[in-house]
């Protein structure tokens, strides 16, 4: 049987390598990205690919959300992966914190993961998998936090971890397995060149463990070996 993702940001870094690895699993892909006409990675893979679909799509962006998920209808998503994710403004300190900038990285890393859960809820229930992960960061862990700073990136990974706790008790009764997962430190635009891993590696662990999470796993906040990141 065909399985079906959808994915945020899947135009570069993560997302892009999310989406190259289930075309290539012959999954069909639903690659989301804010400007598809830039887009030109995505596009080659779209071409090559009948079953990867490229689809206009800011998380930001309500509307667009609610577009989203009207192209969908009722058609299942095995798997929604919540990757879109700014680092938000950059030399921000204690002192000078950035108002805007924040609120902009949480509509984006927060918000918009749970208007895409509300959006697409009916989706991924009605699918085999009924899966979905939310890409966070070591860096929104508590436990994890030993050099301070990174005020805006933080908390808002940190902000995204409690939604996604309360989704995953939310939709389970609906058969759903929400769970927040970490790529790892990865060579990508956000990660910068001396990342561990890159975008491929990172893509292929996140399947891998993907694979075999189970809906006792709901929840979870996953390292890419696949180990529990205490919040
Ligand atoms: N790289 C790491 O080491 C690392 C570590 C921990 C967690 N993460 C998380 O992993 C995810 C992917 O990161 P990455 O390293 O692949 O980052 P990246 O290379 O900077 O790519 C970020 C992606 O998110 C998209 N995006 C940003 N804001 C968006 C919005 N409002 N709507 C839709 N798409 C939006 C970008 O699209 P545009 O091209 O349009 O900007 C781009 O496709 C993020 O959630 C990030 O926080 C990464």
């Amino acid at each position: 049987m065909t399985r079906t993702v959808v994915i945020t940001g899947a135009n570069r870094g993560i997302g892009l390598e999310f989406a190259r690895q289930y075309a290539a699993e012959g999954w069909r892909v639903y690659a989301t990205c804010r400007q598809p006409e830039r887009a030109m990675e995505l596009s080659q893979l779209a071409a090559a690919n009948p079953g990867l679909a490229v689809h206009p799509l800011d998380v930001s962006n309500a509307m667009q959300i609610r577009a989203f998920a009207a192209v969908l209808g009722n058609e299942p998503v095995d798997l929604l992966i919540n990757n879109a994710g700014t680092y938000g403004p950059d030399g921000v300190r204690f002192g000078n914190t950035d108002e805007t900038g924040w609120i902009d990285n949480f509509r984006t890393n927060v918000i918009g993961p749970m208007k895409m859960m509300e959006a697409l809820a009916d989706n991924v229930a009605a699918s085999e998998l009924r899966l979905i992960a939310s890409l966070s960061s070591k860096m929104g862990s508590m436990a994890d936090n030993g050099s301070g700073g990174a005020y805006i990136y933080r908390s808002g990974k940190a902000a995204l971890n409690a939604v996604m706790k309360s989704a995953a008790i939310d939709l389970a009764p609906r058969g759903i397995t929400a769970v927040v997962l970490h790529p790892g430190w990865v060579r990508t635009a956000m990660g910068g060149p001396n990342g561990e891993i890159d975008a491929d590696t990172s893509a292929r662990c996140m399947r891998e463990l993907l694979a075999r999470v189970t809906p006792d796993d709901a929840g979870s906040f996953f390292d890419i070996d696949g180990s529990i990141i205490p919040w």
